[in-house]
Parts: C-alpha cells; sequence; structure tokens
C-alpha cells in the first residue's frame, strides 16, 4: 500500500451552455477511505461523478486513479478495467435472471481476460466460472439476500435490487466505487442493511468509496470527510461534525 489517494482530482470543471455545473472543484479520496459528496440539488454531485468516470468529458481539470491519470478516458474503457465502478441514481439489474445469474454476469463483464475467458469448453473455463460462482454467494450473503437468491431480481423490491446492484460491482473486485444516492427510496430496515454491506466491503476487501447521499446520518455514520458543494463549487470540507456545525452548509443545504 502507498501513501497516494486512490483518487485525486484538481480543478474539474464541467459547463452545460452557461450553466457551470461543476466549477474548480479538488477532491481526493484516501486509500481506504469512505468519502460523503453532499450538496443541494443541482449542485453538481452527479455531474461529478460523470466527468469523473468518462460519461461526461470535463471542460478542464485532471483525473488521476491509483496515481494514473485518467483524465478523458472513455466510460467503457474505465469501466472495463474494473478498478473504478460507479452506481447511477438509477438502479439497474437483469430482471429475468436470479440474484446469482446476475452476480456471476457482472463478473464475467468485467474480471481480466473478459467475458469470452468463461465461455466454452474445458476445465479452465469451468474453474473461472466456479470462481465466479463461489465470490458471488459470499457476496449474496453480505448483502443479506441469501433466502431470495433463487427469485428473478425483477420480482424484488427497490431496495433489493440496490443491494443486488451493490453486490454485483463487488464481483470484479474494484478499488474504488462511487455510490449516487445509494439510499434513495429505501426503507430504514433495507437501509441498515446496504450501511452494514458498504461497511463490510470497506473493511473486509479494502473497498474505497465516495458516496453522494442525502440522507445525512447515513452520510455521519459511515464517512469521516464530507465535502459538501454548492452550485458546482466546493463550500466546506471536513468531519461531519464539522460539516453540520458550518453556518454556509447549514444555510445552503441543511436548512438553517
Ligand atoms: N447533460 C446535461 N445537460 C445540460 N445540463 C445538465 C446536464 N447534466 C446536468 N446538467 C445541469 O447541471 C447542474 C448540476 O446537475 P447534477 O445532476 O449534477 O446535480 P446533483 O447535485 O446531482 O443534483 P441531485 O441532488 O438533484 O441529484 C444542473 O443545473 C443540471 O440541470
Ligand atoms: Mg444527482
Amino acid at each position: 500500500m502507498n501513501g497516494l489517494p486512490i483518487l485525486d482530482i484538481s480543478g474539474l470543471c464541467k459547463s452545460y451552455g452557461a450553466v457551470r455545473a461543476v466549477d474548480w472543484v479538488d477532491l481526493h479520496v484516501d486509500r481506504g477511505e469512505i468519502c460523503g459528496l453532499i450538496g443541494p440539488n443541482g449542485s453538481g454531485k452527479s455531474t461529478f461523478f460523470d466527468c469523473v468516470t468518462g460519461l461526461a468529458r470535463p471542460s478542464a481539470g485532471a483525473v488521476k486513479l491509483d496515481g494514473q491519470d485518467i483524465t478523458g478516458w472513455s466510460l467503457n474503457d474505465i469501466a472495463r478495467e474494473g478498478r473504478m465502478l460507479r452506481s447511477f441514481q438509477k438502479t439497474v439489474v437483469f430482471s429475468a435472471l436470479d440474484i446469482e445469474e446476475n452476480l456471476v454476469i457482472a463478473g464475467q463483464m468485467f474480471t481480466f481476460p473478459g467475458i469470452w475467458s468463461t465461455f466454452g469448453i474445458g476445465a479452465a473455463a469451468r474453474n473461472r466460472v466456479a470462481a465466479l460462482r463461489e465470490r458471488a454467494r459470499e457476496l449474496i450473503r453480505i448483502a443479506g439476500l441469501w433466502d431470495v437468491r433463487f427469485q428473478p431480481a425483477g420480482k424484488l423490491s427497490g431496495g433489493q435490487q440496490k443491494l443486488i446492484q451493490f453486490a454485483s460491482m463487488l464481483m470484479p473486485e474494484p478499488k474504488l466505487i462511487l455510490l449516487d444516492e445509494p439510499m434513495a427510496g429505501i426503507n430504514p430496515k433495507l437501509i441498515e442493511r446496504v450501511v452494514e454491506s458498504i461497511r463490510l466491503a470497506n473493511t473486509s476487501f479494502g473497498v474505497s468509496f465516495l458516496i453522494i447521499e442525502h440522507n445525512i446520518d447515513v452520510v455521519t455514520s459511515l464517512c469521516k470527510r464530507v465535502v459538501v458543494l454548492d452550485q458546482g463549487r466546493k463550500l466546506a470540507e471536513g468531519t461531519p461534525d464539522e460539516i453540520v456545525r458550518n453556518q454556509a452548509v447549514r444555510e445552503a443545504y441543511l436548512g438553517g
């Protein structure tokens, strides 16, 4: 392990016409850290993720992943490597497939040397699929989905589908995961489970996280450091305690 941040972003900007969606933001995530990213609706959080993960091209700035400059890389090039993965505000699963199949496919899509290596006959392909199935089962247990593992993913609740998506992201053994509002629309009991799954992925597998989340209790419980965006700019950065006491943050976001 070296001391470089797993993600190091400097001077990131993104404009859409006259809208400066992200305006000169510096942000880093340390190795092994769970960092929070919060701010009002429209403050540029998802756009920031888009620029970091190659979905949008930044107007300016630099993105370094694990010490490597990946600025301007395409979404496919970044995702295919499996080092940094992201979720979207909308959950996507393979509805007709059960949970284990969902996870195995996720593993096949990302795991080097790629999906084709798990097709075909022969011991090597069989061993790779067996290893993916074993990891899938471990992650299904961690996500608390063991009892419903044979059900089609599309028949499960929105919260359970979020857990499937989260477990799928762990299949390729990423170093960093960016989550966009993982708790949106799920009930308090499942929120606890998602929080616990994130914590376990962090402590057991060493995955670092950058999490956009409006549920401030979740942010406070998971993150040691929080960055606040407002109108595309970094408004504040600090421990959750410092952030909830910060007057500018209270006025812009937390409500007085
Ligand atoms: N593809 C796009 N084209 C034009 N404008 C965009 C585009 N994507 C985002 N924007 C604008 O950029 C600004 C930031 O939006 P963004 O979705 O990043 O905010 P957010 O902080 O994620 O908000 P929320 O909390 O509601 O998800 C908004 O004014 C939005 O309208
Ligand atoms: Mg958003």
